[in-house]
């Protein structure tokens, strides 16, 4: 039997951050493919459901009672236990986006080599980088035509402003593609696309050196290598595990998830490079699994049954210290008392699975009554402690609700209220009047649409929603700021929180610098404190 220390060490629980189409729902099939948790490729979960109309995604949560986002894949892998976290791209981007990042050791972001450094992509880097946790770099499609590698390199350097340290370097991209050159072991590794949907790639290494290799790549790719690998041996950062470890150099590699090419080689070299389960932050000071023995875990993820029989919630949890066991009794902080955590389940692809025991760094959901709330702390540890809360992450959407039916009030504050506190959306109102004028706010479009659908169908309340023109907000980190002297912009608008804590929202971007420039000392945060 596995100590309990070596259960946690042997954990690595990651994301997988990137834009839409850049290949993440391939790779992590190819993955799983590599650690036998699926047969076959086109196992994995709704990739063409989430790019479903919004009826048919209604459709497919009722079905399941379960979003279908909201997979936390483990598999099995040369001894390690791998909890892969996925991120939802398409419509269905949204807060729990952000939020999935908070319970990942590390990270990994894809990147089509065609088209560099894009939208979701920064967006997503941008809350691993508050983190300072470490980012893997996969630059993938290079069967396709891929832009210039300097140029990719250079465009994440200063596009999210982090070092990079290529592992391997392509050679050739598209047709002439002809696979990676191991900087460390001097080798080429030659592509083949002839293992598409296996659980296997070919692995095909031959020295740089080596006489059949011109042969095999050509002469003319050799010399272009060649020249590559001394410009960048001249020009690019050296591989630093302790810079890796604080997020601040990320290894890069090339390959092609489609193909099965490159993936088992970045496969291992992650898995070596990457962190066992960290430490985090509590109000008792940090908490080390390797150190902690008791059980602890906080929520970061809150999903409700779309089904309407059953207004039951499943709370996902992060596991940061200790062993979990089904049906053990734990003390729930902000509530104030013991539960019991009943029907313990992980994600698999797809499916859903009971299970009896979990460990630091895993990620179980379980039953939740209505009494979690982001970021709540469960632990069976003596000396109490609460983990950090879970930053609110900026909206880009905004709209005003309008009531239909003005004598729902209760049950229009209700269910908005529990709607929020699951995290699917935030609230806020106008700055200078009461509780009548709400607005929400939203990461992705689509919870829109999930608010209207769920008010409609669970508290029997139709609601109109106005969309605003607002694509900014900022949390004001000041805490005597005079609200009514300041000095914005003309699309500009002060709203509150529910805790009454002030707000700005902006139509522009540059707006915001305007502003702070206009009020010296104003500091202003796209995170908010919980
Ligand atoms: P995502 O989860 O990041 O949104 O991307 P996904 O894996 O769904 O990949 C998006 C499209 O890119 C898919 O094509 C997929 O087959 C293709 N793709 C992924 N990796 C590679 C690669 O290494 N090389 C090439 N050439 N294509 C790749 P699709 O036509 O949109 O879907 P499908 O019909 O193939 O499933």
């Amino acid at each position: 039997m596995a100590s309990l220390k070596e259960e946690i060490s042997r954990r690595r629980t990651f994301a997988i951050i990137s834009h839409p189409d850049a290949g993440k729902t391939t790779l992590t099939e190819k993955f799983l493919l590599y650690g036998g948790a699926i047969a076959q490729a086109g196992a994995v979960k709704g990739k063409k459901n989430s790019r479903a109309a919004v009826s048919d995604w209604m459709e497919i949560e009722k079905q399941r009672g379960i979003s279908v986002t909201s997979s936390v894949m483990q598999f099995q892998y040369e001894g390690f236990c791998i909890n892969i976290l996925d991120t939802p791209g398409h419509q269905d981007f949204s807060e729990d986006t952000y939020r999935t990042l908070m319970a990942a050791d590390s990270a990994v972001m894809v990147i089509d080599g065609s088209k560099g450094v894009e939208a979701q992509t920064r967006k997503l880097f941008k809350v691993c980088a508050m983190r300072h946790i470490p980012i893997f770099t996969f630059i993938n499609k290079m069967d396709r035509e891929a832009r210039d590698t300097f140029e990719l390199l250079d465009d994440i350097e200063k596009e999210l402003g982090i070092a990079t340290c290529p592992v391997n370097w392509p050679i050739g991209s598209g047709k002439a593609f002809k696979g990676v050159y191991d900087r460390a072991k001097k080798e080429v590794e030659l592509f083949s696309d002839t293992k598409k949907g296996t659980a296997m790639g070919e692995v095909q290494m031959v020295p740089i050196d080596a006489p059949e290799t011109e042969k095999l790549i050509g002469a003319d790719a050799k010399k272009i290598l060649a020249d590559e690998i001394e410009l960048l041996d001249g020009a690019s950062a050296e591989f630093d595990q302790e810079l890796v470890d604080k997020g601040q150099l990320s290894p890069v590699f090339f390959g092609s998830a489609l193909t099965n090419f490159g993936v088992e080689t970045f496969l291992k070299h992650f898995l070596k490079m990457t962190t066992s389960p960290l430490p985090r932050m509590s109000d008792k000071g940090e908490i080390d699994p390797m150190e902690e023995k008791d059980f602890s875990a906080f929520v970061f993820k809150i999903q409700a049954n779309m089904n309407k029989a059953h207004r039951d919630r499943i709370a996902f949890m992060r596991i940061c210290s200790g062993e979990f066991e089904a049906g053990m009794n734990v003390y729930h902080v902000q509530g104030g008392k013991e539960i019991r955590l009943s029907q313990p389940q992980q994600m698999m692809a797809s499916e859903r699975k009971m299970i009896t025991k979990a460990y630091g760094g895993d990620i179980i959901g379980v039953f939740d009554p209505g009494i979690f709330s982001i970021g709540d702390t469960l632990t069976t540890s003596k000396e109490k402690f609460a983990y950090e809360g879970i930053p609110t992450f900026a909206p880009e959407h905004f709209a005003r609700v309008r009531q239909v039916d003005t004598m729902k009030r209760k049950q229009f504050v209700k269910g908005i209220n529990q709607i929020a506190q699951e995290g699917a959306i935030q609230i806020f109102q106008e700055y200078n009047t009461g509780m009548e004028e709400i607005i929400v706010g939203v990461v992705g479009v689509l919870q829109f649409d999930v608010l209207k659908y769920r008010l409609n169908n669970e508290y029997n309340v139709e609601i109109r929603l106005e969309n605003l023109p607002y694509e900014y907000i900022r949390w004001i980190e000041n805490e005597d700021v005079d609200m009514d002297h300041l000095s914005g912009t003309s699309d500009m608008k002060k709203i509150k929180d529910l805790k009454d804590r002030p707000l700005l929202l902006f139509a522009h971007e540059w707006s915001i610098r305007m502003t702070e420039e206009r009020n010296k000392g104003l500091i202003l945060s796209e995170f908010g404190r919980s």
